[in-house]
């Protein structure tokens, strides 16, 4: 193969990635079984381990996404609505909410279920921003996504919404 046929190639399977994508095409579910290790001497999870747990499910969205490495470039504000406790189940889902050029808010959320009763409670959820990196780890050109259904489309408005907020915010020097 000559070093044309290679380079147009890997063009095309270039131009392939940048294909624009469905949310559900990215979409990703984890579950968590709490352990002691994890939770505080009231056997509550901590907070970090739960935020590790929510990075993580997003930065496999935001690859799934990309096809590309990621970065967690920012957190939102988070709040934790209730206590998690050893042995709980967690459910953590992470979905790509609206792609830049190079980057990608993923929206977290975050619910136990109690392995005995199945009573699911609502623990958390987060909006995390990544970045799409190159080989010479340098921001890198992501897909589209493609809202479908209704949730998606208003989830991927306010993300919008949000991402112009921030640019102004960062501008600003106000974060
Ligand atoms: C995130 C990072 C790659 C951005 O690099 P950069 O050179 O500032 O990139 P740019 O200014 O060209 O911005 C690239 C994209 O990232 C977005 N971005 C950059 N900083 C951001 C932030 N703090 N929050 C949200 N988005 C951000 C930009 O809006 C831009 O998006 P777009 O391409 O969709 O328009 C770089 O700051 C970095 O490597 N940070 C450390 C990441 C890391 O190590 N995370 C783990 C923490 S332990």
């Amino acid at each position: 193969m000559t070093l044309e046929v290679a380079e147009r190639e890997s063009k095309t399977e270039e131009d392939k990635r940048l294909n624009s994508k469905l949310v559900s095409e990215s979409q990703t579910e984890v579950i968590q079984v709490v352990q002691p290790e994890d939770t505080n001497p009231m056997g509550v999870a901590f907070g970090g381990k739960v935020m590790q747990w929510m990075d993580l499910a997003g930065a496999v969205a935001a690859t799934r996404h990309a096809r590309r490495p990621v970065v967690t470039a920012s957190v939102d504000h988070l709040s934790f609505l209730a206590p998690i406790h050893v042995g709980d189940f967690v459910i953590i889902k992470a979905a790509v909410n609206y792609a830049g050029t190079t980057s990608m808010e993923v929206g977290v959320s975050i619910e136990s279920e109690d392995p005995q009763t199945g009573q699911r409670h609502h623990t958390l959820s987060g909006y995390l921003t990544f970045v799409a990196l190159d080989g010479r780890g340098k921001p890198t050109p992501i897909p589209k996504v493609v809202p479908t259904t209704e949730q998606e489309k208003q989830r991927y408005e306010e993300a919008r919404r949000r991402r112009q907020l921030k640019l102004q915010w960062r501008a600003e020097e106000l974060i």
